[in-house]
């Protein structure tokens, strides 16, 4: 059983890494029916929280039933802030509250928020202890390796946040620099298993498979495993990892119509959701005979209806493609808008 997190023990050590845009609550809630053991949302603006405008209050919808414990991801620099959000939270929910101190993207960087708060530790150790203050509830964060090559400061950073009292560290071992770019670093996770021993720390970064997750487990000492890219279009990933078999075409088939259905009933215009669930489609498809066409087949076209026929049909027959060994493409920022 891995070390609990604040009063929760969890089932076991694999987590769906947060990612905006993509681990919203219909995937959060396959994702934890697959075995995840911790879903936490995707980003979440900590001003627009504070304030509950409508379009923030949006984000924290989620399955209480199935999110257990649902851990909600703000993002913000301004302690008070923070703290006020957070406790808007915890009045819709969250039972852990997750600080985003890894984003590297500028709209988000220049607040003083994700990333750059590796590069003002005391505000970032403020930020837990106000969260901790006002909520009562367990913080995790989420970090990378430091702001760039000439500064990886996680050390500093991590005996910070264990002082103020976070409960769980991740860390995506690449610097804000790096971006998506190289490799991540697993040497740093190991690095922080040998130096943090009040906090479990969540390893990340470049785990593709469930061989991946198990080598992250037993050569960094990680406590949990954090998929972030992994799981796109493969949430079976989890069920794999919890002793279950891989998916079978039928089973493919049945889950993409049951996100996608999840997905129109969550975004609630028909367009929007046929068109966010495009990414989701080439996912799923990824790696099958036939993807390419698929893809582009419905990436014409616009009714819910029409993108249903047409995973019926290609989903129900398609085979695995023997000879694409190609990697998943992503684009971040284009993930965030
Ligand atoms: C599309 C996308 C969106 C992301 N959004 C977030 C986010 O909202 N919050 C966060 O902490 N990390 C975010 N990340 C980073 C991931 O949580 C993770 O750290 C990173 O993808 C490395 O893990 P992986 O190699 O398993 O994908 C995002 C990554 C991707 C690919």
């Amino acid at each position: 059983m891995p070390m609990p997190i604040g009063p929760w023990t969890l089932k076991n050590p694999w987590m769906l890494a947060p990612m905006a845009g993509v681990s919203e609550m219909p995937f959060r809630v396959i994702a934890f029916r697959m075995g995840a053991a911790l879903c936490p949302t995707e980003l979440v603006s900590a001003q627009g929280l504070m304030r509950s405008t409508p379009r923030t209050l949006k984000y924290l919808r989620h399955d209480s039933e199935v999110e257990r414990p649902y851990s909600l991801q703000i993002f913000g620099g301004e302690p008070e802030v923070m703290a006020r959000s957070a406790k808007v939270g915890k009045e819709y929910g969250a039972q852990i509250i997750d600080i985003n101190m890894g984003c590297p993207v500028k709209k988000v960087t220049k607040t003083q928020a994700g990333s750059a708060l590796l590069c003002d530790v005391p505000r970032a150790a403020e930020i837990v202890k106000r969260i901790i203050d006002a909520t009562g509830l367990p913080v995790t964060c989420k970090i990378r390796s430091g702001w760039d090559a000439s500064s990886k400061n996680y050390l500093e950073v991590a005996n910070a946040l264990q002082e103020a009292g976070c409960a769980a560290l991740a860390i995506h071992p690449r610097t804000r620099a790096q971006g998506y770019s190289g490799r991540a670093d697993w040497s740093v996770i190991a690095d922080l298993k040998r130096n943090i021993t009040r906090m479990p720390i969540i390893g990340n970064g470049d785990v593709k498979t469930v061989v991946d997750a198990h080598r992250m487990l037993r050569e960094t000492g990680c406590d949990y495993v954090m998929i972030g890219r992994g799981a796109l279009g493969n949430p079976w990933i989890f069920r794999e990892l919890t002793g279950g078999a891989p998916a079978t075409p039928e089973e493919r088939r049945d889950l993409v119509l049951e996100h996608f259905r999840a997905h129109l009933q969550f975004v609630g215009d028909e367009l929007n959701a046929v068109r966010s669930f495009r990414k989701h489609l080439a996912w799923y498809a990824h790696g099958l005979r036939g993807a390419s066409v698929f893809r582009n087949q419905v990436n014409t076209l616009d009714t819910a209806g029409d993108v249903l026929r047409a995973c019926e049909a290609f989903f129900g027959a398609a085979l695995i493609d023997e000879n694409d060994t190609s990697e998943q493409e992503l684009d971040y920022r284009t993930a965030l808008g």
